[in-house]
């Protein structure tokens, strides 16, 4: 018996590093934009979505009124963005999931940073990324946090692509990205590739272990478990706005907060050649009846 034993784990071990080896044979180097990952065998963003599209999205950007004139660009965005697609960041599941995530995540950007109302010129939905900061924070965002304690004199108010408030947030992105953003929350509102680095990294990264990343549940990746399932949580967009900001968002019914996000991600689609048709069903967009995946926390942004 012992031989044959033998026998059977030298054939799984080999099945398995075959397996490996395929796995390894997979990797793709596209330069500067992806490197050394399965994902980059797929086509890139700026493959998908294209300068002229950027420009359509937020065409109001540089208009004389509104508040980040001349900050946000395409060129920040695809910077930012090539430190995640080996990740998986728009580099997922094929052209028509590649294109959506992208909607998905500037729907999140746009309507957190638009000046748009029901009055704008070019509609309510054409003001995103009017804004790289709060205006008039009426706190300066800081909590005694034993690992992230605040720095003397610096404000944490809200700044950036997918605004960050509070120091303990300011410290946990700047160690993601590792920019000294709790020394330095400025940094958010004077260069935009970080800005949108610290946006991408929210939306790649778990505010907590066992838990899925806005990406994961987007994407496909995320299986929910019994309790989630009873909690009304389901793959999709709006679990995406369940991560971000939790109950304020979520678990309320049909509220405008949670349909302005919707909006601008519909929005995109139909500006970037997708369509909206392609979101799927309301019960995935939005999460109207979803419990909040952390109640009673701050989330990790807004
Ligand atoms: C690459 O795209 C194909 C379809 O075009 C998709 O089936 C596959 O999952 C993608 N690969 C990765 C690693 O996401
Ligand atoms: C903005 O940040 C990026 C990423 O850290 C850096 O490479 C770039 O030099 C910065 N730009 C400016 C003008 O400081
Ligand atoms: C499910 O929820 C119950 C009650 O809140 C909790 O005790 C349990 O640990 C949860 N299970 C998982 C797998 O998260």
């Amino acid at each position: 018996m012992g031989a044959k034993w033998v026998l059977m784990i030298m054939v799984v071990s080999s099945l398995i590093s075959a397996n490996v080896d395929a796995k390894k044979d997979k990797v793709c180097d596209k330069g500067w934009e992806c490197k050394g990952s399965i994902y980059c065998c797929n086509q890139t963003i700026s493959d998908l979505f294209q300068t002229y599209q950027f420009e359509n999205l937020f065409a109001k950007r540089n208009s004389p009124v509104a508040h980040a004139v001349g900050f946000w660009d395409y060129r920040s965005f695809i910077l930012a963005s090539s430190d995640f697609q080996h990740l998986g960041f728009g580099t997922t599941g094929g052209k028509l999931m590649q294109m959506r995530e992208v909607a998905a995540f500037l729907g999140h950007v746009g309507s957190k940073t638009s000046c748009g109302y029901g009055v704008a010129t070019g509609g309510p939905l054409a003001w995103g990324l009017c804004y790289n900061r709060e205006m008039s924070p009426s706190q300066s965002y800081c909590n005694p946090d034993y690992l992230y304690p605040c720095a003397p004199g610096a404000e944490y108010y809200g700044r950036g692509a997918i605004p960050v408030y509070w120091n303990f947030n300011y410290g946990a992105i700047g160690d993601g990205l590792k920019v000294d953003l709790l020394n330095h929350p400025e940094y958010l509102e004077q260069n935009a590739t970080i800005a949108f680095q610290a946006a991408i990294w929210r939306w790649m990264t778990p505010i907590k272990k066992k838990q899925p990343s806005a990406h994961d549940v987007f994407v496909g990746n995320w299986k929910p478990t019994k309790n989630d399932t009873l909690a009304k949580r389901v793959p999709g967009f709006g679990a995406t706005m369940n991560l971000l900001y939790g109950e304020m968002v979520c678990g309320q019914g049909e509220i405008d907060p949670m349909n302005n996000i919707i909006s601008h991600y519909l929005y995109y689609l139909d500006l970037m050649g997708v369509g909206r048709e392609q979101a799927g069903p309301h019960e995935v967009l939005g999460c109207g009846e979803q419990e909040a995946f952390n109640p009673n926390t701050a989330a990790a942004t807004s």
